[in-house]
């Protein structure tokens, strides 16, 4: 059997956000929960990978891979620093990020809203406020009229399925709370029109698609287990109540990572707690806690959302592991493009692959604790250092192919065991 060959205009790419990368987000809800008493958030951002001043070396190592796409966020806190005051000279420097993507020959794919929110909406109640669609739909408006020439494909909002349960439910993003189900689903409608609204105001300025960015892992229920109600769950619930949604949406962004196993007792899943004593080890799976190493859970997702959007295009925003092993990230990548492969065999409409995610980067609660990145940065010279997997992943991208033979790595994936 011959090299997997992808086809002519498949989009190879790297995933990245504003606040996990640029540093110094002072204006956003993110930088005071940060720094707050009682976070549960493992360190402050700080600085990031400053690629607010370095993003014309990030897109360098992009195109020096031999990559052809880079996803990355815009930051609301930075664009309009106070209630509809916009900065034409942060919408300036978007402008010349884009520039610099269409200089090397990179589709740019740009994120309107990656978490983080401005700070006076935050004090309005930030995704509670019953203004959240109007004034989402008011700055995706602004920033679309600036940048929508060279937007490559537009993304809304990144997982707003997972902003009421993070913020309300299990209490890691702003404003932390915990067990408040009720604000998670007001949170839920006002997001999904935040969506509708949001991609209307983009599409009155750019021909780019547009579409919104969702999780979606491969669940999996063993030994008579039911569907329950745990936040993998409602999260998976409200992930397809934006698919339903999104009927005028030009693509699905599909954020996959791995699977979760339901028994009838509930979740299994190895996986350590982390702790600011211990930090995040490796487990035998991956560094994040929980997650597992299981690339194929592509497989599941990508088939489940086809069919339930009629088959409309998936462009698959996120997908990555966070290793300190980086012959583990060369297996992982090589089974998720295996992945891919076999389903764009089976005639299902899979436009590209964005890894996450380029740099080792804030990631969020965890801090900068899991490594996800095709490149190490040093914490305090912000010296990049690609790893080989970016070499041998630019290499699967230049050539558009995946060696007939799949990457062994040694320890197969550790089976779910229930304790
Ligand atoms: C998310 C975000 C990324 C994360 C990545 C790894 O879904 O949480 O899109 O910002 O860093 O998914 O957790």
């Amino acid at each position: 059997m011959g090299d997997l060959l992808f086809p002519d205009n498949f989009l190879f790419g790297a995933s990245t956000s504003a606040h996990q990368t640029e540093g110094n987000n002072t204006n956003s809800d993110w930088w005071d929960f940060e720094l707050s008493k009682d976070t549960p958030i493992f360190e402050p951002s700080g600085d990031a990978c400053d690629s607010y001043h370095r993003y014309q070396e990030d897109i360098q190592l992009v195109a020096d891979f031999g990559l052809n796409t880079y996803r990355f966020s815009i930051e609301w806190a930075r664009i309009e620093p106070a209630e509809g005051r916009f900065s034409n000279a942060e919408l300036a420097h978007y402008r010349r990020m884009l520039e610099a993507c269409h200089a090397r020959g990179i589709t740019p794919v740009v994120t309107f809203h990656h978490f983080t929110l401005p700070r006076w909406l935050d004090k309005q109640g930030g995704f509670l406020s019953p203004r959240f669609a109007e004034l989402f739909e008011r700055y995706c408006d602004r920033a679309a009229q600036a940048l929508g020439d060279l937007i490559g494909w537009a993304c809304t909002i990144n997982e707003p399925e997972g902003a009421g349960d993070a913020g309300w439910v299990i209490g890691v993003h702003p404003p932390g709370i915990k067990g408040d189900h009720d604000s998670m689903w007001r949170v839920v409608q006002n997001v999904l029109e935040a969506h509708k609204r949001g991609a209307a105001a983009i599409r009155r300025h750019t021909d780019a698609p547009c579409g919104v960015t969702l999780a979606f892992q491969d669940m999996q229920y063993e030994g008579g287990a039911v569907p329950g109600h745990t936040p993998w769950e409602d999260n998976a619930r409200v992930s397809e109540m934006f698919l339903e949604a999104s009927s005028e949406d030009e693509f699905v962004g599909l954020q996959t990572y791995t699977r979760i196993v339901f028994g009838p007792e509930g979740e299994r899943g190895p996986g350590l707690k982390a702790d600011k004593k211990n930090g995040i080890v490796e487990t035998p799976m991956t560094t994040m806690v929980g997650w597992e190493f299981y690339p194929q859970a592509l497989a599941e997702t990508i088939r489940r959302t086809s069919k339930l959007t009629g088959g409309k295009p998936i462009l698959l925003t996120e997908n990555g592991i966070a290793t300190m092993d980086d012959d583990k990230r060369i297996a992982f990548i090589d089974h998720a493009l295996r992945t891919v492969h076999t389903c764009l065999a089976e005639g299902i409409d899979v436009r590209g692959y964005l890894y996450w995610t380029l740099l080792d980067n804030f990631e969020w609660s965890g801090g900068y604790e899991p490594k996800f990145g095709l490149v190490s940065v040093d914490r305090t010279t912000f010296e990049r250092k690609p790893k080989p997997s970016a070499y041998w992943y630019g290499n699967v991208a230049r050539s558009r192919a995946l060696p007939a033979e799949a990457v062994q790595w040694p320890p197969v994936p550790v089976p779910v065991s229930v304790t």
